[in-house]
């Protein structure tokens, strides 16, 4: 597998904030299997190979970003693959479920409904190796701590502040556990989302209350400004509803020396976005 490790560390000058800040490319690890994925499948990877299982099982929503890169990275390796995923049908325009077949994958639908009870049966063993949804766990939050380590020039002070997507939380987690001063800001796509609570992570109030994948012109606008001042694209879901709303509500946030904001990837799923709200291709 190619991967771009470590990742590019871009300083970028973001006109609205008349500042410079660091973006961490976890986009540009690999084509498929890009920002917190790689880091987060590493380890568990590795734990598979060491085990006597005949391949790797998980679990997760109709347009996961986890289940497409574990799909891609199990092809690439040879290693059998079954999803069970939920919220889908076979007949939706669903990118992610398509590449997941043509990569071979076993790809189960079950409804939402079954998914605790699976779960427990995975944990079971049926001789597949169970990486839970998300990729979350210890396995995951030592690959992420990797690329926390790849950036030479972060201080763990106070005066430093790492900005990071929040959805399973292990991201965040494993930057807390492994700093001891730096302070970390998130927001979660899902509106009203008890997040892990830390007295160093603080969740940025959202500047728009749109749902998982939700829309609106001005949002999407913001997107394609950001793009044309830092040709860096950002996924609809993650990422651009936390920088947009880091930069709208900078003034909490200015006093930080260092800033540091982890592009976790995710552009994949741009393809249903588009499609469904009928846009035109930006990626
Ligand atoms: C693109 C993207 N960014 C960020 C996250 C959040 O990462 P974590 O689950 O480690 O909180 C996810 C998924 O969970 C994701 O797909």
């Amino acid at each position: 597998m190619n991967l771009n490790i470590p990742s590019p560390l871009d300083k970028v000058f973001i006109p609205q904030l008349s500042r410079d800040i660091y973006i961490k490319r976890d986009d540009l690890i690999h084509e498929v299997i890009s920002g917190n994925k790689w880091r987060k499948l590493k380890y568990f990877i590795e734990a598979f190979n060491s085990s006597n299982s005949n391949g790797i099982v998980s679990i997760g929503g109709a347009y996961s970003n986890h289940l497409h890169a574990l799909s891609y990275a199990c092809y690439l390796l040879n290693i059998p693959c079954k999803l069970y995923i939920y919220g889908a049908q076979i007949s939706d325009d669903n990118m992610m479920l398509q590449d997941a077949i043509k990569w071979n994958s076993q790809v189960e639908l079950i409804s939402r409904s079954l998914k605790n009870e699976l779960i427990n049966q995975f944990w079971q063993n049926d001789g597949f190796f169970f990486i839970p949804e998300g990729g979350e766990g210890e396995l995951a939050e030592k690959g992420v701590a990797e690329m926390l380590s790849e950036i030479e020039s972060f201080e763990d002070s106070k005066e430093s502040l790492i900005i990071i997507p929040y959805g399973t939380g292990t991201s965040c987690k494993a930057i807390l556990k492994n700093t001891s001063n730096a302070h970390v800001l998130t927001l979660s796509p899902v509106m009203n989302n008890q997040i892990l609570i830390h007295d160093r992570l603080k969740q940025v109030p959202t500047k728009f209350n749109l749902s998982f994948a939700g829309y609106n012109e001005e949002y999407y606008k913001e997107i394609i400004l950001f793009k044309t001042q830092t040709s860096i694209l950002l996924d609809p879901i993650y990422s651009a509803k936390l920088m947009q709303s880091f930069i709208f509500n900078f003034d909490n946030y200015k006093m930080y020396r260092d800033i540091y904001f982890i592009h976790t990837g995710g552009l994949q799923s741009w393809r249903n976005y588009n499609l469904r709200y009928k846009l035109d291709q930006i990626r």
